[in-house]
């Protein structure tokens, strides 16, 4: 069902929802009894990085851990430049966030019942002092995503669509009004080119990560941080950006680069090994496979770097086959199909770009600095994973944020009047454009100094060589943006270029290594514990 659609292509709701990833659908369905939502998804509604998700959610489920510990740990792998009370805040709500879950119908895995103690198979990644990671085998996104968009689909006051694209917000601002306020925002429908003004009282960007801007990453195409370049636009804050996390372990195979190998593997065992198959991790941190990432991957880099190598090996083969099979089916099967049997061979793997730690600031509700607008999951910045996300953090964050959004959302609904008719969108001054290479070149172009200059190790002279590039296709794109039709693509690039510039930026204000951040310019890690924030 569409809402109060029009001829003229204006749309209007309670809450216009942009992206159908863990935060977009947690809020719609904790808010859609009281509130009429749009949800807008750029793809289909499943496609998202929680589609991909692995290895599972953290929360303290086990006895013998405790609220206490789990906030240590996370500050520990922040390396110390979380917001403690954010880090208390989430973490406190991370056992109601998953009994919600597990009211909707996602299943966990379970253990056979020990004498009332918690049910559930918790599994181990780096960084976690305990075993407290809830999973569905090696699949938990898929799982939780197939549960809560079901109930989106049938939710008779949410309407979902797909194949749209969030271009910009519209803001008191920029009409000239009083105030700073989000008014709503306009959308390209990709299957006709057609752009829908839609009028909404609150406007939360759920849009994802920005992993997209780097060559390799294991995140899907949606990934190119939309949502932070609109809020941006839009005059928001923005913070640590410079802290784009690598996933150490990703397949190293020609016809499935960006493949996911779980943490959770290392948590079960898996030992890291270089060509020689001698094993490296414990040269590099006495946690050895079970480090924070950070430290992982830089180690896994500067092995494969020492050595010339291509990539490293990861290996699992020493636990027995049906344990093996039980608990990473999806792996043992995808790896299956390209001739790598995990049960008795080692696997290559290489790091990839993975999770965008920094983004828009907000608050404990998810608030940005724009009065209705919310930033909710992997978008947003609120002080919970400092220099370097601890594993099976994140989907905790979607969660537990779509929940603290929407509690303030419904205390407002009834105060906040639906914005009056806003200004459709122009398109007089632009023509089809004659040479789309412009996009596919610097598309490409981007990614791969992104990736040599702005990667896991970074010094002064490449963060310059990346800020004089970046500007350069900053200009070009601008250029090309206000003369042709949109396009999905163009709208993509646009974003990530953006993106790119406000990475290189915090990168360079940085003066020190921390976390994810290592400049060996400036190997030491400074005293101060600041995040770096961006004003526009
Ligand atoms: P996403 O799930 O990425 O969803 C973003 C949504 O926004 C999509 O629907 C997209 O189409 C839409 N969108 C984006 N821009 C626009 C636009 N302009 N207009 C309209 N729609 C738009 N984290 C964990 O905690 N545990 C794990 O086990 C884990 N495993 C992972 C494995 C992989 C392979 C990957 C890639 C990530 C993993 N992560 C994991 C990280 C975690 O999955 C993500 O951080 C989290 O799913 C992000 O959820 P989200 O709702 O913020 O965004
Ligand atoms: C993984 O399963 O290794 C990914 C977990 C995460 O990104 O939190």
């Amino acid at each position: 069902m569409v809402v109060g659609m029009t001829a003229n292509l204006q749309v209007t709701c309670d809450a216009l929802i942009i992206g159908s990833g863990a935060a977009g659908l947690t809020l719609a369905l904790s808010i859609a009894n009281q509130a009429k939502v749009i949800l807008l998804s750029k793809n289909t509604i499943h496609e998202s990085s929680t589609l991909y998700a692995q290895g599972g959610i953290a929360a303290v489920f086990d006895k013998n851990d405790s609220i206490e510990s789990h906030v240590k740990d996370t500050l520990k792998a922040g390396a110390y430049l979380c917001d403690p009370a954010i880090v208390k805040h989430t973490v406190q709500a991370a056992r109601p966030a998953m009994e919600w879950l597990i009211k909707q119908g996602v299943r966990f895995d379970t253990q056979p019942e020990r004498n009332g103690q918690n049910p559930f198979h918790l599994t181990q990644e780096g960084g976690h002092s305990h075993r407290r990671i809830l999973h569905a085998a090696d699949a938990t996104g898929k799982e939780l995503h197939q549960t809560l968009q079901q109930q989106v689909i049938a939710h008779p006051n949410i309407t979902v669509l797909e194949h749209h694209n969030g271009i910009d917000l519209i803001t008191s601002r920029k009409l000239h009004q009083t105030g700073h306020r989000v008014l709503g925002a306009y959308a390209c429908d990709l299957t006709t080119l057609t752009i829908k003004t839609i009028a909404a009282k609150f406007v939360i960007l759920a849009t994802g990560g920005a992993s997209q801007v780097y060559q390799y990453t294991s995140n899907p195409n949606i990934s190119s941080g939309d949502g932070i370049a609109m809020a941006w636009r839009a005059g928001c804050r923005v913070a640590n950006m410079e802290f784009n996390q690598f996933h150490p372990t990703c397949l190293y195979h020609p016809k499935a680069r960006n493949f996911l190998l779980t943490e959770a593997l290392r948590g079960e065992g898996a030992v890291l090994q270089r060509p020689d198959g001698s094993r490296f991790m414990l040269d590099f941190d006495e946690r050895a496979e079970l480090a924070p990432r950070d430290i992982v991957a830089r180690a896994i880099d500067y092995e494969m770097k020492r050595l010339g190598a291509d990539c490293m090996y990861l290996d699992i083969s020493h636990r027995e086959a049906d344990f093996i099979q039980h608990h990473f089916p999806t792996i043992y099967e995808k790896c299956l199909s390209l001739g790598i049997d995990i049960t008795r061979e080692r696997i290559p793997i290489v790091p990839a770009a993975h999770y965008t730690c920094g983004g828009v600031m907000t608050n404990q509700q998810g608030q940005t600095d724009l009065a209705g607008l919310y930033a909710i999951g992997e978008v947003s910045y609120t002080g919970l994973h400092g220099a370097n996300r601890m594993a099976s953090n994140s989907l905790l964050e979607c969660i537990v944020f779509a929940r603290y959004a929407a509690q303030d959302i419904l205390y407002q609904l009834s105060h906040i009047p639906i914005p009056d008719a806003l200004p459709l969108w122009d398109a007089t001054h632009v023509t089809n454009s004659d040479e789309a290479i412009v996009i596919a070149h610097n598309w490409h172009e981007l990614k791969l100094f992104m990736w040599d200059y702005v990667g896991i190790v970074r010094s002064n002279k490449r963060l310059a060589r990346a800020q004089r590039r970046v500007v350069m296709l900053q200009k070009e794109i601008e250029e090309y943006y206000s003369h042709f039709t949109i396009t999905g693509n163009l709208l993509e690039l646009r974003n990530l270029v953006q993106v790119a510039e406000l990475m290189i930026r915090c990168a360079q204000a940085r003066q020190e290594s921390r976390g994810l951040h290592y400049n060996i310019d400036f190997p030491e890690t400074s005293k101060q514990q600041l995040p770096t924030i961006l004003q526009p």
